[in-house]
C-alpha cells in the first residue's frame, strides 16, 4: 500500500489527508456489489455536461467518501489553483514558465483593435490551411496540393494525429503522420505520393528532436531527387515551432509561444494538420470546445466540476485503493488513439518522483497510463484485469452516435452493452460463492463511464481539455510540476553516444558489457 499521499502541512490539509485514509480503510471493507445496492447512486454519481455524460457510479466510492475527497480539493485550494493558470501564473517552476493552453482557446473579441499574440497566430495558420485547402497556396509548378504529411513527435504528434483520426471530413486533403525514425514508414508513405502535391509539416517545438529533423532532411531529399533542380520547393515545407531563431529561407515557419506544453499544444499552430483536415470552421469549433470547458472548470464549484472528479478520482484509485495503473479503453474505433494521447499527457505530466519544492516524495504519482481499442481488449488483456493481481482504475469512453441503418445500430447498441457490462463486471466481480476457485472474479476496481452524446469536433475538444484538467488537478495535488519533462534528456543523450559507438566512432563513457554488445551487433547487422 503506498502511503497517504499528498504533501501539504495546513491543518486543513493533514484533516483531509487522515479522513481519506479512514474512508479508504471503511470502503475496501464494502464489496461492489454491495455498493451498487444503493437506488440513488446514478443520480448522485452522474453530470451531463457539454454533451458527455459522466457516469462515476462503477467507481469505489460512496457519499462519505466523496465528501471527503472534496475536502481534499479544498485543502488543496484547486480551484484558486486552475485560476492562477489561467491568469498565467508560473506554474512551470522549473523552467520559470506559466502553461497557457487554456489562452489558446479563447474566443476572438471582435471589437479589439489589436488581438492577442495567440489570435494572430491562429489567424495566420488557419488561413494558411484554407487557402491550402482552397488551391490558393499550390506546389511549385502550380498543382493544387493533395497530401499532408505532418512530421513530429510525442506532443507534436499524438493530439493532431488523435483529432484527423477521430473526425470525419471532406476528401479534399489526405493527411497522413510520420512521428518515429522507423524509415519503413516513411518509405512507405513516400512511395504513394506525388512530390508536386504533397505539402510537409516539420513539427517540433525544441527543433531540436532527432527523428524529427531526420525524417524532415530524409523528406527534403526525396523531394529534390525527384523535382528540376531549379523548382521552386520552398511552398511544399511549414515549420511548426517555438525556436526563435529558424532559417529556413523562403519556407514558411509558424510560431508557438514557449510557454504552450509539446503534450497541451494541438489547440495552437501544432493543430495546423488538423485544420488542413477539416477547415478553420471545425478546428474553431474544437477550439470551442475547448474553451467551454475550461469554463466549466473555471466557473463551476469543486463538487460539480467534472475534472476535478476525474482528477479525486484518479488520486483515490491510484494512492488511497493501490491501483497501479489506470486504463482508458475507448470502445469506438475513431476513438483509438485516446490512450496513447493519454499516456503522454498523464505520465510525461505526473509521472515524477521529485516534488515542485525540488523534494524527493514518498508516494506514488502518476499510475501506469495504458489501453487500448475496445471490444478487441476484452480478447486480449480482460482476462488480466478480471482476474489478475494487479489493482487498476479505467475510464470507459464511447460515444452514442451510432451509424445511420438499423443493422449499425444494432452492433453499436451491442458495443454500448459491453462498455456498461465490463465497468460493472470491474467492480462488482460475481458470486464467489457460485462457482469454483479458478472462476472467481473479485471485482473492486473502479471505473467511470464517459459516453459522447455525438462524437464531434466540439465534444471531443471539450473531452480533451477535461483531461489537460486532470492531469493539471492531480499534479497540484501530488505537489508535482506536470507542464516539465527532465527525465527524457537523459536517455536521449545516452542513445546519441550508443549510436555514434555502433557507427565505431567511439566508445567513450560506454560500460565493457555495452561495447561488447554493440560489436555483436554491429557484426551481425546487415543491410538489405
Ligand atoms: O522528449 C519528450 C518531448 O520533448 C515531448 O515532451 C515533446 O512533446 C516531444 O518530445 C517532441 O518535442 P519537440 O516538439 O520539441 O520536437
Amino acid at each position: 500500500m503506498t502511503p497517504n499521499l499528498t504533501p501539504g502541512s495546513t491543518k486543513a490539509q493533514k484533516l483531509a489527508r487522515k479522513t481519506l485514509a479512514r474512508e479508504a480503510n471503511r470502503i475496501r471493507e464494502i464489496s461492489g456489489a454491495d455498493l451498487l445496492r444503493n437506488p440513488g447512486r446514478f443520480a448522485a454519481n452522474h453530470q451531463h455536461v457539454l454533451g458527455i455524460l459522466f457516469d462515476w457510479s462503477n467507481q469505489r466510492i460512496d457519499s462519505d467518501s466523496m465528501t471527503a475527497l472534496e475536502s481534499l480539493a479544498e485543502a488543496w485550494n484547486l480551484d484558486e489553483f486552475l485560476q492562477a493558470v489561467s491568469r498565467g501564473a508560473k506554474v512551470n517552476s522549473s523552467e520559470g514558465r506559466s502553461a497557457l493552453h487554456m489562452a489558446l482557446r479563447e474566443p476572438r473579441v471582435e471589437s479589439s483593435q489589436n488581438e492577442p499574440q495567440f489570435v494572430q497566430d491562429r489567424c495566420e495558420f488557419l488561413d494558411f490551411a484554407d487557402s491550402v485547402r482552397d488551391g490558393a497556396v499550390r506546389g511549385f509548378n502550380g498543382n493544387a496540393f493533395t497530401d499532408v504529411v505532418h512530421i513530429g513527435i510525442g506532443g507534436s504528434h499524438l493530439g493532431p494525429a488523435l483529432v484527423c483520426d477521430a473526425l470525419t471530413a471532406d476528401n479534399r486533403l489526405s493527411v497522413h503522420f510520420c512521428s518515429n525514425a522507423d524509415r519503413r514508414v516513411l518509405n512507405e508513405l513516400l512511395a504513394k505520393l506525388d512530390p508536386a502535391r504533397t505539402l510537409f509539416i516539420v513539427a517540433s517545438k525544441s527543433y531540436a528532436t532527432h527523428e524529427t529533423l531526420e525524417n524532415a532532411r530524409f523528406v527534403k531529399d526525396w523531394m529534390y531527387e525527384r523535382v528540376d533542380s531549379n523548382a521552386d520547393i520552398a511552398q511544399h515545407f511549414v515549420h511548426i515551432t517555438s525556436k526563435q531563431d529558424l532559417n529556413v529561407g523562403m519556407e514558411r515557419v509558424l510560431r508557438i509561444s514557449r510557454s504552450i506544453g509539446g503534450r497541451f499544444s494541438l489547440w495552437s499552430a501544432m493543430g495546423l494538420p488538423i485544420a488542413l483536415y477539416l477547415g478553420s470552421k471545425r478546428f474553431l469549433d474544437l477550439l470551442k470546445g475547448a474553451h467551454e470547458m475550461d469554463r466549466h472548470v473555471l466557473g463551476s464549484s469543486l463538487s460539480n466540476n467534472v475534472a476535478v472528479r476525474s482528477a479525486l478520482l484518479g488520486l483515490w484509485n491510484a494512492n488511497y485503493l493501490g491501483a497501479t495503473s489506470h486504463l482508458v479503453l475507448p470502445y469506438d474505433s475513431r476513438l483509438k488513439l485516446l490512450p496513447a494521447y493519454c499516456q503522454q499527457l498523464e505520465m510525461e505530466s505526473n509521472g515524477k518522483s521529485v516534488g515542485s519544492d525540488n523534494q524527493p516524495v514518498d508516494y506514488n504519482t502518476s499510475p501506469v497510463v495504458w489501453g487500448g481499442l475496445e471490444t478487441d481488449g476484452q480478447h486480449a488483456w480482460h482476462q488480466f484485469l478480471h482476474q489478475g493481481t494487479q489493482n487498476y482504475s479505467a475510464d470507459i469512453v464511447a460515444s452514442l452516435d451510432a451509424l445511420p441503418a438499423s443493422t449499425n445500430l444494432e452492433s453499436h447498441q451491442w458495443i454500448l452493452a459491453n462498455a456498461v457490462g465490463q465497468s460493472s463486471v470491474m467492480l462488482k466481480g460475481n458470486n464467489a460463492n457460485s462457482v469454483e476457485a479458478h472462476q472467481v472474479i473479485p471485482g473492486n476496481h473502479g471505473s467511470t463511464l464517459i459516453f459522447l452524446d455525438k462524437l464531434d469536433a466540439h465534444t471531443l475538444g471539450s473531452l480533451l481539455a477535461m483531461y489537460e484538467h486532470k492531469v493539471a488537478y492531480l499534479g497540484h495535488l501530488w505537489g508535482v510540476n506536470s507542464f516539465d519533462q527532465w527525465g527524457v534528456e537523459e536517455g536521449k543523450r545516452v542513445s546519441g553516444i550508443l549510436a555514434s559507438s555502433l557507427r565505431g566512432e567511439n566508445t567513450e563513457d560506454v560500460d565493457e558489457s555495452t561495447i561488447q554488445l554493440l560489436r555483436t551487433i554491429r557484426a551481425r547487422f546487415k543491410t538489405r
